[in-house]
């Protein structure tokens, strides 16, 4: 059961906007399609949805075969008992938030006092319960966003869809929103695909993550696995290792290698090398796998595996402190640091530390 994607392609004139991706959802799950803007996040989804007529390809939902190439099945929209939920809330403002959530029973012909319960049921699973009167006009975005999850669970759909629902949100709202979804996910576990370019929400949502590029799926896992081993430095990127440098492999084993960074020399004890023979490495780092101390005047040559350099930025985000470090020709580190109360200012000299094994040594996608 779930949802399973078999080799699906579509294109729009001469663009390839989906190249042959596989997709498993399981039961229950909350898969999540990872990338940059036009590799084929929405398109997949409309697809599955029935919005989109794909060019080959086979997809199945709940164990029917709602989309097949070769036979030609191609079950309309309203057949395969979909919710989806967009960026753009597409409510109708001159209604009111119960005859917004209300409207798809209404359109099915749901009894009035049955309409009444599921509406009240859904307005409360979504934390606007009491609010059924209030004109959707006078709501804030957030509650509008709201409304438009509850319209689409009220009919209890097999499958929700969701394409970046939560992208016109302020960062506020966009947390809270997103708790919530995530909640309200495991509560009811129903089968959704969600679509996003921001890998937190990404990491935070998903019980899989898919990350596509240019069409295709470069990798998938679940979420923890994915952070903590990308297969490619494209990968890495997407889930926020900032810390990315082309480099050779020097000499190295099963346990660890020594690299040399292309641009200026750098050499640093780091990850064991991918197999295989990829035309291009880069070493991989996230900025909280970066400590960072003060330099004494004068030392320039920090023991271990460590670098000096210069704060250029420092910025304080609450939890963490951010700084960007110079260290030399064509080489700038991005650092997350949780000792904030350590007052390393502008302009200070430091070391930077990274364990080996925090330097990933990856493959460089084309
Ligand atoms: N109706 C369409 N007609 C022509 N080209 C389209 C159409 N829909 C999508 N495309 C193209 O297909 C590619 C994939 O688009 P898609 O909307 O799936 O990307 P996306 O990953 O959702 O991007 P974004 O993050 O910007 O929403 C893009 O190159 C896009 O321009
Ligand atoms: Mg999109």
């Amino acid at each position: 059961m779930g949802i399973q994607v078999r080799q699906l392609r579509k294109s729009f004139g001469g663009t390839v906007a989906v190249n042959g991706i596989d997709l498993d959802i399981n039961d229950g799950e909350m898969l999540v399609l990872l990338g940059p803007s036009g590799c084929g996040k929405t398109t997949s989804m409309r697809c599955i949805a029935g919005l989109e007529a794909p060019d080959s390809g086979h997809i199945t939902i709940n164990g029917r075969t709602v989309f097949d190439g070769q036979s030609g099945t191609n079950v309309p929209v309203n057949k395969r008992h979909v919710g989806m939920v967009f960026q753009s809330y597409a409510i109708w403002p001159h209604l009111t938030v119960f005859e917004n959530v209300s409207f798809p029973l209404d359109m099915e012909g749901v009894a009035p006092a049955e309409i009444t319960r599921r509406v009240g049921e859904v307005l409360e699973l979504v934390g606007l319960a009491g609010m059924d009167h209030r004109g959707a006009s006078y709501l804030s975005g957030g509650q509008m966003q709201r409304v438009a999850l509850a319209r689409s669970l009220v009919m209890r759909p097999d499958v929700l869809l969701f394409d970046e629902p939560l992208s016109n949100l302020d960062a506020r709202l966009r947390d809270h929103l997103r708790v919530q979804l995530r909640e309200l996910q495991t509560q009811l576990k129903i089968t959704s695909v969600y679509v996003t370019h921001d890998q937190r929400e990404a990491l935070a949502l998903a019980d899989q993550i898919v990350v596509m590029q240019a069409g295709r799926v470069l990798q998938k896992g679940d979420p923890i696995e994915l952070y903590n081993h990308p297969a490619t430095n494209t990968v890495a990127e997407f889930l926020g290792y900032t810390n990315v440098f082309e480099v050779d492999v020097v000499s190295g084993d099963a346990a660890g290698s020594e690299v040399s960074f292309k641009a200026n020399g750098r050499r640093l004890q780091a990850g064991p090398a991918p197999g295989g023979n990829a035309n291009s490495l880069c070493v991989c780092v996230r900025p909280d796998h970066v400590s960072l101390r003060a330099l004494a005047a004068g030392d320039d040559a920090p023991v271990g595996n460590a670098i000096a350099g210069e704060v250029i930025l420092a910025s304080f985000l609450g939890s963490h402190m951010q700084y960007r470090v110079r260290t030399g020709e064509r080489e700038i580190w991005e650092v997350l640091s949780a000792d904030v109360a350590a007052g390393t200012r502008l302009g200070s000299r430091v070391a930077l530390s990274i364990e080996p094994r925090h330097l990933q040594v990856l493959a460089k996608d084309a």
